[in-house]
């Protein structure tokens, strides 16, 4: 599916506002923070603890969830490795979108492969910020929230991530959060300080 391109005979459309103009409206950069890890890692967990801290401060922000996408946009993807890459491309396209709108938009998607995250890396420029959600299997499976590790060892979901299929932690993320170590308040805090130190919360 991915190597498909019927999109033939199109010229890109140049608007009048560009992303320059939105972000200046807005306050702040557009941004993709991207929370990368193992299923019950804590990444959506986290992923909202930021937009509401971000919010807080009058940032303009989006949450794409994997479990939320998976019941609409990539609702015809499985969990083949195939259909993996092909989920994280599509949305990588999506905060590509939100990036050029000024918005800062916050993903929680397990991402296994670097070289889909790279590819994501590669579309979104320097606005792309790689954030490891650092938790071990042993802890997620310990907490396991929707009780799937339970059933993956059970042997009732194929391809489970950490489990059966593979999880390539990030060789150079721009953030490792341990969550193991620290409290929630604590890993928010490094999130949103990693983008006031990087000049993404204004405008120059
Ligand atoms: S990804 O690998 O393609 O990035 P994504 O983040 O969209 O995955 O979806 C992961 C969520 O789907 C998990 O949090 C879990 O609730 C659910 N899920 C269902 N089957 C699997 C599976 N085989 N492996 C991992 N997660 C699964």
């Amino acid at each position: 599916m991915t190597d498909e391109n019927k999109s033939t005979n199109v010229v890109w459309h140049q608007g009048e506002i560009g992303q320059a103009d939105r972000e200046k409206q807005a306050g702040h950069k557009g941004a993709v923070l991207w929370f990368t890890g193992l299923s019950g890692s804590g990444k959506s967990t986290l992923a909202d603890a930021v937009e509401a801290a971000l919010y807080k401060r009058g940032c303009r922000t989006y949450v794409l969830d994997g479990d939320n996408i998976r019941h609409g946009l990539n609702q015809n993807l499985g969990f083949s490795d195939e259909d993996r890459t092909e989920n994280i491309r599509r949305i990588g396209e999506v905060t590509r979108l939100f990036c050029d709108a000024g918005v800062i938009a916050l993903t929680a998607f397990i991402s296994p492969f670097q070289s889909d995250r790279d590819a994501v890396r590669e579309l979104n420029g320097d606005r792309f910020i790689e954030v490891f959600v650092n938790t071990p299997i042993e802890v997620c499976e310990q907490r396991d929230p929707k009780g799937l590790y339970k059933k993956a060892r059970a042997g009732e979901i194929p391809e489970f991530t950490g489990i059966t299929s593979p999880y390539e932690a990030p060789e150079a993320p721009d953030i490792d959060v341990r969550t193991a170590d620290q409290s929630l308040e604590e890993s928010v805090q490094q999130v949103v300080h990693y983008l006031e130190a990087n000049g993404f919360l204004s405008v120059s």
